[in-house]
């Protein structure tokens, strides 16, 4: 059954507005970097909260929004993270990563040891859910992977906006937080994203950024190149 439509209208706003707030934004999230060493500074739970509206916000497939975030403060939780997390890490640096894998890590500096884990006061575990029970019936979801993806983008773009580094961690495999988090069958673990202050002593790596040149193009056809 279709539903009703409302209307939908956006504030009026044009340049020179839309310059100067696109520059500010473009300043301010170019300042983003993934926190590896944070401080155990507690975080405003509402701050968190109004970060994961934001994030609940996003397009989904269908309309299914088909995440979960399971937020996880407990130290005890988060030790057992810590411990299964770091025994698939040392497993995959040690023996699963081929070479190349590791060469691309190797500027980033990263090892099996993530104590962020237990510092950080939240993790946020990302779940996509595949498919769900809707009372007997076995609903299936569209697009969980690109939906739980741009939940997760809205996220991190509004704890860089409300002052929160963040980091994306994918600690590899990761079913061990399926078990833990004891979710059901239809999700899956996506993301693990510790959220907090930074260490007063944080550093991050000095990584060359790929420019947006290289990245865009406009009006591709083949044989023909018009983004000069
Ligand atoms: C899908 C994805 C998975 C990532 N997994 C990890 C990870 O497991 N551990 C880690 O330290 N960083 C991880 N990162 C962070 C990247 O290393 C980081 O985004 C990249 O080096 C660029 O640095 P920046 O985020 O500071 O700009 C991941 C990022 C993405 C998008």
């Amino acid at each position: 059954m279709p539903v009703d439509l409302v209307a939908y209208s956006m504030p009026a706003r044009e340049p020179p507005w839309q310059i100067d707030r696109g520059r500010a934004l473009l300043e301010e999230m170019t300042a983003r970097r993934s926190c590896r060493c944070f401080s155990d500074r507690p975080v405003d739970r509402q701050v968190l909260e109004l970060a994961l509206e934001i994030a609940h916000s996003a397009p989904s497939g269908a309309n299914r929004k088909p995440w979960r975030f399971v937020v996880v403060d407990d130290p005890t939780l988060k030790k057992e993270i810590r411990i299964a997390a770091e025994a698939e890490e040392r497993e995959s640096y040690d023996r699963r990563m081929p070479r190349q894998w590791l060469d691309a890590l190797e500027p980033i500096g990263t090892n099996w040891e993530k104590p962020f884990l237990e510092i950080a006061p939240y993790l946020v575990v990302v779940f996509r859910i595949d498919w769900e029970m809707s009372g007997e019936k076995r609903v299936k979801n569209y697009y969980p992977a690109e939906s739980a993806g741009l939940a997760c983008g809205f996220f991190l773009m509004a704890c860089h906006m409300l002052g929160l580094a963040t980091l994306t961690h994918t600690p590899s495999p990761m079913n061990f937080l399926h078990t833990i988090l004891k979710r059901p069958a239809g999700e899956k673990p996506y993301l693990l994203i510790p959220v907090g202050y930074p260490a007063d002593d944080c550093t991050v790596p000095d990584l060359r950024k790929k420019p947006l040149c290289e990245a865009l193009q406009w009006n591709c056809s083949l044989g023909k190149q018009t983004n000069e």
